[in-house]
């Protein structure tokens, strides 16, 4: 597929979604927030990836919406194009989505990391939610998901008094799994992501989706799903692999089946 506004690669099983609008510190339009869930999807479809990837550059993963794109918008237009409805296809991606964030993560562009499965930060990374600046609010699921990561106070400074957060606070409050030099930072996610991309598929398929669950429903229902998505990992030959390459004091070799 050609798209303009993103670069795609695969390493062995990693793909890679690359932001590519370094003049507009990578901001989201509309074109590349399309660009962006099109290829994610065509990774989540191809049996030869087993983790997927999104990043920027070093200077900035993403500096939020695109605010020159929305600046004349009114409210009625917003409503009736459903503006931020797109933003909601990641929620449809079933393998693992890793943010590799270097420099900028604002406003659309935090949101976006906050709805990837884990994150890499490079030393440089900043996360923020700039939109009280100019006069709106996060509409891409920031206040939901940075509450629930976060905790209330800490979110409610970010979102109204535009705190923001550098790598290391973001590790601390639990937004980030792993911070590595600027330099390379890419390479050092693409390893994090191999090795996601090695284990058993449909067991990481069912594993992210029980965990997510774990934010979307209560305690009960929540161990209901985990149950639903334990007892059919028995019908995989995956799971006869596994346990097998275990007693035999071996490396699994899975299947995907
Ligand atoms: C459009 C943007 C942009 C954005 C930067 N640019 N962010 N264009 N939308 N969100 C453009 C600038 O206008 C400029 O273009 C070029 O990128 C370089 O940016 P500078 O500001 O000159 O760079 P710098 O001084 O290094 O500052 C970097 C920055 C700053 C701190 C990231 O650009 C900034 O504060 N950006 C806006 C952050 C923000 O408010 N994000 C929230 C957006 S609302 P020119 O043409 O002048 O060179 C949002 C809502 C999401 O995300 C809700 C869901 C839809």
């Amino acid at each position: 597929m050609t798209y303009t506004t993103i670069l795609t690669e695969t390493r062995r099983r990693v793909g890679i979604v690359q932001l590519n609008r370094p003049q507009a510190m990578n901001a989201f339009n509309l074109a590349m927030l399309g660009e962006v869930f099109d290829a994610l999807e065509v990774f989540d479809k191809d049996e030869n990836v087993g983790a997927i990837i999104v990043t920027g550059n070093e200077k900035a993963f993403a500096a939020g919406a695109d605010i020159k794109e929305m600046a004349d918008q009114t409210y009625v237009q917003m409503l009736a194009n459903e503006h931020v409805k797109v933003w909601d296809r990641i929620r449809g991606i079933r393998k693992p989505v890793i943010a590799a964030v270097s420099g900028w993560a604002l406003g659309g562009g935090s949101e976006f990391v906050l709805s990837c499965d884990m994150v890499v930060a490079s030393e440089s990374a900043k996360f923020g939610q700039p939109e009280i600046t100019i006069g709106i609010i996060p509409g891409a699921g920031g206040t939901q998901r940075l509450a629930r990561l976060v905790g209330k106070h800490l979110a409610m400074e970010m979102v109204i008094n535009n705190r923001t957060l550098t790598a290391q606070e973001a590790q601390q409050f639990g937004l980030v799994n792993r911070i590595v030099p600027v330099e390379g930072y890419l390479d050092a996610a693409v390893a994090f992501a191999e090795e996601i991309a090695s284990r058993a598929p449909i067991a990481v398929r069912m594993a992210k989706d029980a965990v997510n669950a774990a934010f979307e429903t209560t305690l009960t229902e929540g161990l209901a799903v985990e149950k639903r998505n334990f007892y059919p990992l028995f019908a995989t030959e995956d799971q006869k692999e596994g346990m097998q390459a275990f007693i035999e004091k071996r490396k699994p070799n899975w299947k995907g089946k």
